[in-house]
């Protein structure tokens, strides 16, 4: 069976879909090791009580990003993970990481990419900028992870209409049911398909 690792640093309600979607057969996987930075997430909790191993890092804790680095390789291989899925986790990965597992890491960011993306992007930030852009569309974007912040070849995205939405608050709790259903998706293509990356564009057949 493959082994997937999941990085989670607070609730988890991606990492608990994903869990959920491997149980009733949707996803041909097994989460071999939950990473957190955070030792009150809520997918730490989550891992613990599915018998998940779990290992909480915090990054600044090692002297250099390329240390911190090495201790996720080793755990990785360890736990002989062939793709790593960033839901919900708010640290760089370091690049000897990201170089490892290029083409088989994924995030999901919770709007359209490019926009609305980048450093400091995150949760309720990103909701609020929407809401405040007057956009009348959002949505969910899954992509691979390269060395800038929300920046990598998109493999999946989905556009939500959020016309009707009256607060950043209302399009956080309509964007977020589409990302449980995306980010699964994406990983059933991610796990079955031959999948190419061109540069920033993502090839697969449908
Ligand atoms: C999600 O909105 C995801 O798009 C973003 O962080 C949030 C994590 O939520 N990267 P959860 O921890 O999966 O509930």
């Amino acid at each position: 069976m493959t082994k997937i690792a999941v990085f989670a640093s607070g609730r988890g309600s991606n990492f608990r879909t994903i869990h959920q979607k491997i149980k009733e057969g949707y996803l041909a996987c097994e989460i071999a090791v939950l990473i957190s930075d955070n030792s009150k997430a809520g997918s730490l909790e989550f891992a613990r009580q599915n018998h998940i191993p779990t290992f909480t890092i915090v990054p600044k804790e090692y002297p250099t990003s390329e240390a911190f680095g090495k201790l996720l390789l080793q755990i990785l291989t360890d736990h002989q993970v062939e793709y790593v899925l960033l839901a919900g986790y708010l640290k760089m990965i370091p690049e000897n990481v990201v170089d490892h597992y290029e083409n088989r890491m994924l995030n999901i960011h919770p709007a359209l990419l490019p926009a609305f993306g980048g450093k400091g992007m995150y949760g309720m930030r990103v909701h609020q900028a929407v809401f405040d852009s007057g956009d009348q569309i959002s949505g969910v974007t899954v992509h691979f992870v390269n060395n800038e912040y929300d920046a990598g070849p998109i493999l999946l995205q989905k556009a939500v209409d959020i016309r009707h939405c009256k607060s950043p608050e209302e399009i956080a709790e309509k964007i977020l049911t589409i990302e449980h259903k995306t980010y699964s998706e994406a990983v059933k293509i991610l796990l079955e398909k031959n999948i190419q990356v061109k540069g920033k564009r993502v090839f697969f057949d449908d």
